[in-house]
């Protein structure tokens, strides 16, 4: 046969793949989502996540110092909070489980970058990101709630707060509170096109966190809509956030693919709970190879354009890379 492409060339060893190679996954890439509870000298096993805990705040600072170690740049923290009432008081309180868990970390792991998960759901108690008034999920009083929240996280020594609720005008609100404190140097990574998934089943697990009535349709996005996920990006950044997120990850590779060809501010993407556990699952029963499939799931959201990746397999891939 004559042929003048023969692409085979390419893919002849592994020292010509690594020439031709695209994309690489780099620990740097990566974000650690971690679990927080009370307590003192606890980890805490995670039913429906295995081998991920719930940290009591002084094993939380010993496990960010291994991950800071392993070459991880930031993790991005959710409180287990015990401290549920209808109005989150729990969310913005300044002694708080979340805000000395920042300061925790902060004196001990300064490089660290820590971001906070932002939205009510731990602190009520139906479960909803934002509060419930006659049944419905209000819009403007949440966003009041959340910028108290932010604030507080702020005042503790946060890096970077990440609003993961869904409600209208949020960033901006958030923004021009940080902004009126002083701390415009607290950066946001917008949860900007988060949809209603199944696949968040294993964390609110992990968080006691699902909603106790309804589903979160009337705020997280229909599956079916990619447009409306580019309109709430460009909302979220005309507001000020700084990186914007896809979430989850797999099942919604367009859209990640769509933001990153679209919009010149940074993609990070959520490689959720439910997508760690089908990995984590199949893995177990031996039908995938757990390392290559971590790898291969990883490597395709970054070729999707995401430049970041939230990840309950980072520490592992840290690893894996060394
Ligand atoms: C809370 C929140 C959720 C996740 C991140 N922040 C759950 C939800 O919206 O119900 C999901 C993360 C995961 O599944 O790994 N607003």
């Amino acid at each position: 046969m004559e042929l003048t492409q023969r692409p085979r060339r390419l893919r002849r060893s592994e020292a010509v793949r690594s020439l031709v190679r695209e994309t690489s996954l780099h620990v740097d890439d990566l974000i650690h989502p971690l679990f927080v509870t009370e307590g003192k000298s606890t980890r805490e096993p995670i039913e429906s996540m295995p081998g991920q805990y719930r940290f009591s705040i002084d094993e939380l600072v010993a496990e960010c110092q291994t991950l800071s170690r392993l070459g991880i740049p930031a993790v991005n923290l959710f409180g287990y909070s015990t401290e549920k009432d209808d109005m989150a008081t729990g969310s913005y309180d300044p002694e708080g489980l979340i805000q000395r868990a920042i300061r925790g970390i902060k004196a001990a792991v300064p490089e660290l970058c820590v971001q906070t998960d932002i939205a009510l759901d731990p602190y009520t108690y139906h479960g909803h990101d934002g509060l419930v008034i006659d049944g419905e999920v209000v819009n403007d009083e949440t966003v009041e709630v959340l910028c108290k929240m932010a604030l507080s996280h702020a005042e503790a020594g946060v890096d970077w707060v990440a609003p993961s609720d869904m409600m209208d005008g949020r960033v901006g609100g958030i923004r021009r509170a940080l902004d009126g404190a002083g701390y415009t140097n607290v950066g946001i990574l917008a949860y900007s096109a988060k949809y209603a998934s199944c696949f968040y089943g294993p964390f609110r697990g992990a968080l006691d966190s699902a909603p106790k009535k309804g589903d979160k349709k009337s705020y997280q996005m229909d599956p079916a809509n990619s447009r409306e996920a580019l309109k709430e990006i460009a909302l979220d950044i005309e507001q000020g956030a700084d990186v914007v997120m896809v979430k989850p990850a797999l099942a919604y590779l367009d859209v990640i693919a769509a933001a990153s060809a679209t919009f010149d501010v940074p993609i990070a993407a959520y490689n959720v709970s439910g997508e760690f556990g089908m990995i984590t699952a199949a893995a177990e029963r031996g039908w995938v190879h757990r390392e290559t499939a971590i790898m291969e799931t990883l490597t395709g959201i970054k070729r999707a354009g995401a430049d970041m990746i939230l990840t309950y397999f980072a520490k592992e891939v840290a690893e894996i890379l060394k």
